[in-house]
């Protein structure tokens, strides 16, 4: 193979003396991989090729770096042999699917990056290879689908993105059940509308769960406790109640914050709310809105001042009495009114 050739690869693929071979037997068996024409995919397919004067260099992949590269699909044997990779990062590509074979050999990575692409589907054991994964980015795809086996085995797993999706609700079997060991979820920016908290029970080492910028109406608190989680972020939703209580008996960490900026409580509820939050020492994220009229601490809230409400229930019973008055008497009578009403209006 070309020389040059070998050298641009050999730049492009973050390439690392590995520290620790005891831990790591089949790395003698590395093959780099690659597609040849300046480390860009070709035809968007990204598949193994062998290039056997790496590893007569003595050095070991760790890490590979194919981020922006056009790949659009993986080809199932694209990493095999890659077994002391730790590192991969394949954002800002056009992966729409995954094969679950693909990491098949890949029992040392611990970060994986798959920001930015087009993933719709995360399919059952998808990563169940993985067994010593720590971070995992799918932030920036089209998720809307979780399948329920999706994280299965992924108990080292501690920083979990899913910003940025589609996903619209956990269902029944919570896919997160495995994730033993998770310290942070990002589920931001999706299109949650009502969730309890019963979807994290099993995550018993969740420290962050960020919610903010969903579309939630209604955040229920569930009957399990959260003695580890010290930030709710809940922040740029649509929620108007929150039961103080629930929080309290749940979310028992000393460090305990919730972020509760942007939402549509009312400004009545909010200072009822606020109010129990110091009364029963829950940290509260500070506000950010103080250049809006209507906050309470900074924090955004609705006042609704009761001649307003009045006068728009009174306003709906007008419109519907004289709609009803002017169907009932006679349709084309009615017709004729509203008619010669903007007839009127017009001179
Ligand atoms: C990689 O690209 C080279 C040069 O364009 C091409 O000849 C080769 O078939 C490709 N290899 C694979 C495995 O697709
Ligand atoms: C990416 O690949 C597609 C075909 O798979 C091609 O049409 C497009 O031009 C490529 N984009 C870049 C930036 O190479
Ligand atoms: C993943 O890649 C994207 C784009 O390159 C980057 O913004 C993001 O920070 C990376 N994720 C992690 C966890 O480093
Ligand atoms: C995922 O796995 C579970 C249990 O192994 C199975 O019941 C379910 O049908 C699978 N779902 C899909 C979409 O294959
Ligand atoms: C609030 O959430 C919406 C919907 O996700 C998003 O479009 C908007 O940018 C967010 N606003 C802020 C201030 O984060
Ligand atoms: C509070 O949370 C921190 C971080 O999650 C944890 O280390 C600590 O043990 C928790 N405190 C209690 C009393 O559980
Ligand atoms: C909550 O999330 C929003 C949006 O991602 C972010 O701007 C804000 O800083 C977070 N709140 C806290 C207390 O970290």
């Amino acid at each position: 193979m070309d020389r040059k050739l070998i050298l641009c690869l050999f730049a492009f693929l973050v390439v690392n003396r590995a520290e620790d071979l005891a831990s790591c037997v089949a790395c003698s068996k590395i093959k780099p991989i690659g597609n040849t024409t300046n480390g860009d995919a070709k035809n968007g397919q990204f598949e193994s090729q062998t290039i056997t004067e790496l590893t007569k260099l003595g050095y070991y992949t760790i890490k590979l770096s194919l981020s922006q590269k056009n790949i659009t699909s993986l080809d199932r044997k694209a990493f095999l042999y890659l077994s002391c990779l730790t590192e991969l990062d394949l954002s800002g590509n056009n992966i729409k699917t995954i094969h679950y074979d693909v990491f098949q050999d890949m029992t040392n990575l611990k970060f994986l990056n798959l920001s930015g692409n087009k993933i719709e589907c995360l399919h059952n054991s998808t990563f169940y290879h993985l067994v010593n994964l720590e971070v995992l980015d799918l932030s920036y795809n089209e998720i809307c689908d979780i399948g329920e086996n999706a994280f299965a085995s992924l108990t080292n797993l501690r920083k979990l993105i899913l910003s940025h999706n589609n996903i619209e609700m956990i269902k029944n079997k919570i896919p997160f059940s495995d994730l033993l060991n998770l310290r942070e979820l990002d589920l931001s920016y999706n299109q949650f509308t009502v969730l309890s908290t019963n979807f994290i029970r099993n995550l018993g080492s969740l420290e962050i769960l960020n919610l903010a910028s969903n579309y939630i109406i209604i955040f229920s608190i569930g009957d399990y406790e959260f003695p580890r989680i010290i930030m709710l972020n809940l922040s740029n939703n649509s929620v108007g109640f929150i039961d103080v209580e629930g929080l309290k008996e749940r979310f028992t960490n000393e460090s305990f914050t919730i972020d509760l900026n942007l939402n549509k409580f009312s400004c009545s509820i909010l200072e009822r709310i606020l109010n129990d939050f110091k009364k029963f020492g829950i940290e509260f994220a500070l506000g950010r809105h103080s250049t809006s009229n209507d906050h309470l601490d900074n924090i955004l809230c609705v006042k609704q001042r009761e001649s307003d409400i009045f006068n728009i229930v009174m306003g709906v019973i007008f419109v519907l009495v004289m709609f009803g008055l002017i169907y009932c008497v006679d349709q084309t009578v009615g017709y004729g009114l509203i008619k010669n009403m903007f007839q009127r209006c017009r001179k």
